[in-house]
């Protein structure tokens, strides 16, 4: 079992602005499974990346008078950058302008047409720019595009696929594998969408229109609609349609049970759940085990983060100021995946101050500090534990059974909920054995509790490390070179007597509120 691969995606992000805290959410959280998988020993492969074709891109590049190509070149870079100063560990990086994967798209539409998948005919429809997507008369709301926005009637010649005639194994294979959409609300929602009948997919766009994209084998007037593209750099990305790749390709897709997750916001739900499966299921390809469709979050007015508000978050500016690990932990930790929450400065200093500079940090300090004052640095020899220490010993080796139980339900915040609970445990047990005085009359008992303490907290750093991965392994250093390695978690007692603890600055300082810059 635990040898099975494990494949987790994130949406591969237009390359029209530079990231904000959504979409280094979505990366972040990804980033943490994989971590824990590879931390469990299983093959684990990370994608992220970026959808470089359509409009929006084609728009944006034009407002900077840069060729599209060029353009893209930039941004994509961008991403790059960004992503590691956030300790991503993503094995591939995606760029839908790479020539294998053109070629792929192109091979895969073949492939359809070939098999009168897709047809052609004279369409009108209500179009929206800023969405990439056709709608209906029926589907409008207000005069406007169920998202808000505008849209123009358009009439032309496009290339259909027949999405429709999938309808219904959709809809069983939806009922069948409750896993494969979550959280199982979503599920609800989307199985409510399919109720409806469903429309064949536009997936072409006249070069006339727009000439940024991939253009159909099959007609050179035209190219590939954004969302067709996109959606195949999931399995493009791990050698879909190309023969030198085989292996890799059934490795990370074909196998049985399905190796993928597809992590993504509410929002994009349908394209993966309803255009996403149906075009494997005519491609005859495996359909992934999970689509997952976490929240947004939100201002602190609860409004959606917009630009022209000036209230989009960038997350280098958090990180700045927090520190990286700081914010990896705010973002795994503040909401149920799922769920939509509210982002401020406020709300994240002062989480992390109260969970890791207070709880996590004073415990660390006030350990290591007194280790320190009154056994030189060492860790003094234990001849046996009392029952306050067996009663803590025992939440700290349920901490990794508990963890591990959440993390793989995608439940992050509930698996450090876990860590901070022993924490605070270990702190209640410090404070009420007060080895800083127990040490002026008993110094054996007073060794008993540091070291009790501190094993406390060489089990939350090594169940720590997928979300904090730096200061996890400042930690364990600090702790004379303990090893990090996962089944440590569940033994207790592992650091000798003897070993060297280092007393150093606080690993977790608390942050202030930067002031408001003072008006000009
Ligand atoms: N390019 C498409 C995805 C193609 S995947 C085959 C796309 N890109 S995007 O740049 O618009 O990024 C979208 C992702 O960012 C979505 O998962 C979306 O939910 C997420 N977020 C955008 N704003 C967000 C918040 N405010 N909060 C959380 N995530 C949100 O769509």
């Amino acid at each position: 079992m635990s040898n099975r691969p494990f494949y987790i995606t994130t949406p591969i992000y237009y390359v029209n602005d530079i990231p904000h805290i959504g979409h280094a959410y979505c990366t972040v959280v990804a980033d943490v499974l994989s971590r824990y998988y590879r931390l469990m020993g299983r093959p684990t492969l990370f994608l992220t990346g970026v959808d470089e074709h359509g409009q929006k891109v084609q728009a944006a590049a034009e407002k900077r008078g840069l060729d599209p190509q060029k353009h893209c070149d930039e941004m994509a870079e961008n991403f790059r950058a960004i992503w590691k100063e956030l300790n991503i560990s993503n094995d591939i990086f995606f760029r839908t302008t790479d020539s294998f994967h053109k070629k792929a798209v192109q091979d895969c539409l073949q492939q359809l047409f070939d098999a009168g998948e897709i047809y052609t005919k004279e369409y009108e429809g209500w179009y929206a720019q800023t969405d990439e997507i056709f709608y209906t008369e029926k589907d409008l709301v207000d005069g406007k595009a169920p998202t808000g926005a505008e849209v123009v009637k358009i009439s032309e010649k496009n290339y259909f696929f027949k999405m429709s005639k999938y309808q219904d194994r959709l809809i069983s294979h939806i009922e069948k594998n409750p896993e494969f959409i979550q959280p199982e609300y979503r599920k609800n929602e989307v199985l409510g969408f399919l109720r409806q009948p469903l429309n064949d997919l536009c997936i072409s766009r006249p070069k006339s229109r727009l000439s940024w994209g991939i253009e159909l084998p099959f007609d050179k007037d035209y190219v590939t609609y954004v969302w067709f593209d996109a959606l195949l750099n999931y399995a493009t990305g791990v050698g879909l349609k190309q023969s030198t790749r085989s292996a890799e390709f059934s490795k990370w897709w074909s196998a049985s049970p399905s190796p993928v997750m597809h992590l993504l916001g509410k929002d994009i739900l349908t394209t993966h759940s309803v255009y996403w499966p149906t075009m494997l299921m005519a491609l005859g390809l495996e359909l992934p085990r999970t689509i997952y469709a976490h929240g947004w979050w939100l201002t602190s007015q609860n409004e959606k983060m917009s630009k022209s508000k000036g209230t989009v978050v960038k997350p280098l500016d958090v990180k700045n100021i927090i520190g990286v690990d700081a914010l990896r932990y705010f973002l795994s930790r503040d909401v149920r995946l799922g769920n939509d929450s509210q982002f401020s400065l406020e709300l994240v200093i002062s989480r992390v101050n109260s969970e890791l500079a207070n709880n996590f940090g004073n415990l660390l300090s006030r350990t290591c500090s007194l280790i320190a004052k009154y056994f030189d640095g060492k860790l003094p020899v234990v001849e046996k534990l009392s029952d306050k220490s067996v009663a803590l010993k025992q939440v700290a080796l349920q901490a990794q059974v508990k963890l591990t139980a959440h993390l793989e339900s995608n439940e992050l915040q509930e698996a450090l909920g876990v860590i901070i609970d022993l924490l605070t445990n270990a702190n209640q047990y410090l404070a009420e054995r007060e080895p800083w005085k127990m040490a002026k009359t008993d110094l054996p008992h007073a060794g008993e509790t540091l070291t009790v303490s501190l094993e406390c907290v060489r089990i939350a750093a090594i169940l720590l490390q997928p979300v904090m991965p730096t200061k996890c392994a400042e930690l364990l250093k600090r702790l004379g070179d303990a090893s990090h390695e996962w089944k440590y978690a569940s033994e207790f007692m592992v650091l000798k007597p003897g070993t060297l603890i280092t007393n150093e600055a606080p690993l977790f300082p608390r942050v202030e509120l930067p002031k408001e810059e003072p008006a000009k």
